[in-house]
């Protein structure tokens, strides 16, 4: 895949995507500033990377935060120079039924999985259009495509940031930067066997890092706007029957 010599930025870089995702990024050559909301977790997930041959650096970024957000911009910019791929990964989902749901869980699910997105994009993205070159990637769910029983505040927010990666595609569509969106649904750091999925199992954070690091690549110059779906067939339908 071609990189030139880019830079990215991935948040919650040391989870089970995110991981996945600046591990290959580095094998494809470009620098990384793995973010997440410990110094301590994103050093550690650097460090495996780093003993790998990856050019690699940990911050701590919390989504929540606009000083948190801005401050770490500073270095990570101060560091890099630029950032030409930028991955909103951090995302969290805790289950509550809807009459159960505190307005504070409600806002807290929207400002770290919506706002969050909004406020790391609009950190770099100044920076961004004077260097005329971007590939923005936003992690959206398949809660946000088709909903979720349990999970209301996490799909609105997700739709939200499925909605946000096509309007801000269209607003940037000109200024060569593309904005995508990557929706998985079922993955897990354990392979399961499921009947939720056709292909008749939970997938793993690489299998989603394949995709997005083909967004990030100079490859995919005629995408933007486009929600992926990529959940081995769940929101296909139900298995019923047997193929
Ligand atoms: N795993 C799935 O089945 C699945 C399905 C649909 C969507 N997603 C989305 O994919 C993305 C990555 O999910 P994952 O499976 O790797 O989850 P994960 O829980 O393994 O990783 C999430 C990371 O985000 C970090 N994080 C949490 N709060 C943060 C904050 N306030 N600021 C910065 N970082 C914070 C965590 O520390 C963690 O490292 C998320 O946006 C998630 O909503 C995952």
């Amino acid at each position: 895949m071609k990189f030139e010599k880019r830079t990215a930025l991935v948040t919650g870089g040391a989870g089970e995507i995110g991981k996945a995702l600046c591990r290959k990024l580095c094998g494809e050559g470009v620098a990384v500033a793995l973010t997440d909301l410990s110094l301590e977790r994103a050093e550690e997930a650097a460090t495996l990377i780093r003993q790998e041959g990856g050019r690699i650096r940990a911050y701590e970024m919390n989504v929540e935060s606009t000083e948190s957000v801005r401050s770490a911009a500073e270095k990570i910019l101060a560091d890099f120079g630029r950032i030409d791929i930028l991955v909103n990964n951090a995302g969290v989902w805790r289950p509550s039924r809807f009459e159960e749901t505190s307005e504070e869980k409600w806002t807290k699910t929207l400002n770290l999985n919506l706002t969050g997105t909004f406020r790391v994009t609009q950190a770099f993205l100044k920076p961004m259009l004077e260097n005329g070159y971007g590939r923005i990637i936003n992690l959206g769910s398949i809660a946000g495509e088709v909903g979720l029983p349990g999970y209301c505040d996490y799909a609105a927010a997700k739709g939200g940031v499925i909605l946000m990666t096509k309007t801000l595609a269209m607003e940037l569509a000109k200024k060569n930067i593309t904005v995508n969106c990557v929706s998985p649904g079922m993955v897990g750091p354990v392979r399961r066997e499921t009947k939720g999925t056709w292909i008749g199992r939970t997938g793993s954070g690489e299998e989603i890092a394949n995709l997005i690091v083909f967004l990030a690549s100079d490859d995919s110059s005629f995408i933007t706007g486009v929600d992926y779906t990529v959940d081995g067939g769940r929101i296909l339908g139900p298995r019923f029957c047997e193929y």
